[in-house]
């Protein structure tokens, strides 16, 4: 015998033990179980796609920044480069016009904030920053031109320098970004 307890139809009330399940309408013969599923399911499906739009929303397009930046291992600056010191480091205030050379020359590829446009290496990654600054000012002087990082050796040795001291803080902009 079916119970009365699983004949609540919301067009029509409470069936007569007489009735047929079935001859109503469609919600009637779905037990209630199932209804509280429909339900369910659409509530997660409407709030999986509000969540879906709203990041879409605020996540920058993948392109904004190298998220995926692997260096190329062959690019490597030679022992001697790398033990360079930066003459102007004990000048930190000439990173401004650092920052000017990078806006004017470099801004293009990498960013004004250094995090680059594909295939231009993100800058504030630690596998660009842990690097010393004799390393990073062969870089910039050599360049990659295979894989599209220009050679900047036309330009004087200080404003390379000065570029270099300019490089460092992004490290520190990226870091208080976190
Ligand atoms: C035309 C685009 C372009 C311009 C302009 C450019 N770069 Fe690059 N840069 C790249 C690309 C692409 C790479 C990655 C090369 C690779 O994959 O080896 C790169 C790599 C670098 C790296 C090495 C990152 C590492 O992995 O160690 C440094 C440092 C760098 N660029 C600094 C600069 C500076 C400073 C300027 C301006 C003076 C500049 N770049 C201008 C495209 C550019």
């Amino acid at each position: 015998m079916i119970e009365m307890s699983e004949l609540k139809c919301a067009g029509r009330g409470t069936l007569a033990s007489g009735d047929r399940v079935g001859t109503g309408c469609l919600a009637c013969s779905v037990p209630a179980k199932q209804k509280n599923l429909f339900a369910w399911v659409g509530t997660v499906t409407a709030t999986l796609a509000l969540t879906l739009a709203l990041c879409a929303m605020f996540t920058p397009p993948a392109h904004a920044q190298n998220l995926t930046y692997i260096q190329d291992p062959k690019w490597q600056a030679p022992p001697e480069a790398s033990a360079k010191v930066n003459p102007l480091a004990n000048k930190p205030q000439l990173a401004a016009g650092g920052k000017k050379i990078f806006l004017r020359d470099c801004a293009q590829c990498h960013r004004p904030d250094g995090t680059g446009l594909p295939p231009a290496a993100n800058l504030t990654l630690p596998l660009v920053q842990q690097q010393s600054d004799g390393a990073l000012f062969w870089k910039i002087t050599q360049g990659n031109t295979g894989k599209k990082m220009p050679s900047f050796s036309g330009a004087p040795d200080a404003q390379r320098w000065q570029v270099v001291l300019f490089l460092r803080t992004l490290e520190r902009s990226a870091r208080a970004g976190q």
